[in-house]
């Protein structure tokens, strides 16, 4: 049985203050669930992914909540000359379990290929953080009925397959077809469980019906109150990466309470 997981990505958005009434904010709902059951304790993990300049005090405003922490990107390399990145290893060292990589916007203006994306989960897995690898087809692709065959591409060339099957590593992969992201537009439940269910048969050849099965599949894409139900409900949506939604503690604590127990 996968446990859901509502990721919060907050993209370049937060200067400390807001960012810590954020995160303080949503510690108090999660420590108010766990405490009195009210409001309702949500049946799914959180993770908050914060922009590098607000990692440390977020960590410390959620610490003990049972609220992950993750970064939006990581290096592929540990350390060294690479002025104005930051390692996997400085991740976990300041307590993320989770990167967020290959997300469409990395794609799009950092010119990240799956190859890049490919490096980077290694180094993520070297460091013991659980990467969240995006996919997802442009709207010409989709347009051209090339949706699966480009999702099946992407994770074939981005996935560490050899690092993957070696050990009982984390691995997540979030869905986010790019015409979706901050849009406004969501994919349709039939269009998402159509692409979840795809995904999973392809990891499943690629690492096996065991792994494949247990492997977090979250979609992503303009997730909000409105919509959280009819797509949390769907049979391979494992949960939601949330970029603007995630902003607003009372629209996150929705979605998370959204998932059905
Ligand atoms: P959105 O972003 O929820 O604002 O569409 C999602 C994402 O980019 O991860």
């Amino acid at each position: 049985m996968r446990r859901k997981l509502i990721a919060g990505n907050w993209k370049m958005n937060g200067l400390t203050a807001d960012g810590l009434k954020l995160a303080e904010s949503l510690a108090q709902r999660a420590q108010q669930a766990a405490d009195y059951g009210d409001p309702k304790p949500p049946a799914c993990d959180l993770l908050v992914c914060p922009p590098f300049t607000l990692l440390w005090p977020v960590r410390d405003a959620i610490v003990g909540g049972g609220i992950a922490l993750g970064g939006q990107d990581c290096h592929a390399v540990q350390s060294g000359a690479h002025t104005g990145d930051v390692s996997a290893a400085m991740l976990r060292d300041l307590g993320c379990d989770f990167v967020i990589l290959g997300h469409s916007e990395r794609r799009q203006n950092h010119g990240e290929d799956d190859a890049t994306v490919r490096a980077k989960a290694e180094a993520a897995l070297d460091s013991g953080l659980t990467p969240i690898v995006c996919v997802g087809e442009t709207e010409a692709e989709r347009d051209a009925g090339e949706t699966l065959a480009v999702i099946a591409r992407q994770i074939e060339r981005a996935l560490p397959i050899s690092a993957l099957a070696q050990e009982e590593t984390g691995l997540v992969i979030a869905y986010e077809p790019v015409w979706a992201i901050g849009t406004g537009r969501t994919a349709t439940p039939d269009q998402v469980q159509e692409v979840h269910a795809a995904l999973r048969r392809h990891l499943a050849d690629l690492l096996g019906a065991g792994r494949a099965d247990a492997t977090r599949l979250l979609y992503g894409g303009s997730v909000k109150p409105e919509n959280a139900q009819e797509l949390m409900v769907l049979a391979d949506v494992d949960g939601a990466l949330v970029g603007g939604a995630s902003l607003k503690t009372e629209d996150f604590w929705a979605i998370a309470t959204a998932c059905p127990l």
